[in-house]
């Protein structure tokens, strides 16, 4: 079976943009794919969060994938930071990534225009990890939102150049991107993407959030203001317009192309009355079954207990080899 990897960062709740753009990818691919599912806390650091609230972070994190419906039985889920092989390889690819490379990562870009205080080494060699992550598992094919593609070649060039000067040592993985939901925007502002770490809680939709509350916030959108307010998908023209119905389409499984011909005599507020009830519907199954496993922590010690065994088991070997081929002598 083809090797997938993937994974989110425990900051904060995870929004309806994580659950299209990448875990609902994930559940799809778990009959055919040998599947590896973590928590990347060693990422969430880079932004020093609050000790405690990274803890929760990581076990509501852990609890929304199982109620997501990745399962145990099938997939290896884990905590980044529970298989050490991440930051051993993490450090050995730095010396195979050039400061140019990072230098062009439009996250890096943004995260350093906007925060002052806090430029740390952590968001810089960020990348060099996530590469790692990948790496270390052979993976094929890494299903991710469109924001990660950018990191994605990244991994690929590192991949490529280790390859070139010590033999064929690493997989070359393919992002596996969807094509519709890869790219949910804001709420409130249409034009960027919907973000769990936005300052404003009108942007997004948190997984766990209270159907009334969704209700208010979509319906609260912001639509586009021209002269007839038509209903049709045009990101460019009507970018407010089409999230909304690209999360329609996604909610629902109807096409946008079938979606449009409903809605063309009727009013933005129509629309938004409908998107946010899909999005209720669509969310209540998941709701319902997490509070059933994040109030089971028997469990999910041994889903993170298992997962790291299996994953270490994978981790290792390929550690082992990449150690071999730099020169690093074994421990006697
Ligand atoms: P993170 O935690 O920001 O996001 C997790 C996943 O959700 C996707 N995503 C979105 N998709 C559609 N619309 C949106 N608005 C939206 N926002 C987020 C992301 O593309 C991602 O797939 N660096 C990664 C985590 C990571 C990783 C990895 C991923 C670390 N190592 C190895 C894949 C493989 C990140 O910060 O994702």
């Amino acid at each position: 079976k083809p090797v997938v990897l993937s994974g989110c960062q425990p900051s904060g709740d995870l929004t309806i943009g994580n659950y299209l753009g990448a875990l609902k990818q994930w559940v799809n691919m778990q009959d055919d794919h040998d599947c590896y599912y973590m928590l990347v806390d060693q990422h969430a650091i880079t932004v020093r969060p609050d000790p405690q609230a990274l803890r929760k972070a990581t076990l509501d994190g852990l609890a929304l994938y199982l109620a997501c419906g990745i399962d145990p039985s099938k997939s290896t889920i884990f905590i980044q930071s529970h298989v050490p092989e991440h930051s051993q390889l993490s450090w050995v690819l730095n010396s195979y990534t050039q400061m140019g490379e990072l230098n062009r990562m439009t996250q890096y870009k943004d995260k350093s225009q906007k925060s002052e205080a806090n430029m740390n080494s952590g968001l810089f060699t960020y990348p060099v990890l996530m590469a790692a992550d990948i790496l270390l598992y052979q993976a094929d094919r890494v299903p991710v939102g469109d924001d990660q593609k950018q990191h994605l070649e990244l991994a690929r060039d590192i991949a490529t150049r280790f390859n070139n000067i010590h033999g064929d040592i690493f997989k070359v993985p393919e992002p596996f991107i969807p094509k519709f939901g890869a790219r949910v925007m804001s709420l409130q502002e249409p034009t960027k993407k919907m973000s769990k770490s936005d300052d404003n809680p009108k942007n997004f939709v948190g997984l766990l959030e209270d159907p009334k509350k969704i209700l208010k916030k979509i319906k609260a959108a912001k639509t586009d203001s021209d002269e007839q307010a038509r209903i049709y998908f045009d990101v460019a023209e009507k970018p407010g317009v089409s999230n909304l119905l690209s999360l329609l389409s996604c909610a629902t499984g109807q096409s946008v192309e079938n979606l449009v011909p409903q809605y063309e005599d009727k009013m933005y507020g129509h629309l938004k009355v409908d998107v946010a009830e899909a999005v209720v519907a669509m969310l209540e199954p998941i709701q319902a079954k997490y509070h059933q496993y994040r109030e089971d922590q028997t469990f999910l010690d041994k889903v993170m207990r298992e997962g790291a065994e299996k994953a270490s088991a994978k981790a290792s070997k390929v550690i082992t080899s990449v150690y071999d081929a730099v020169g690093f002598i074994p421990r006697p």
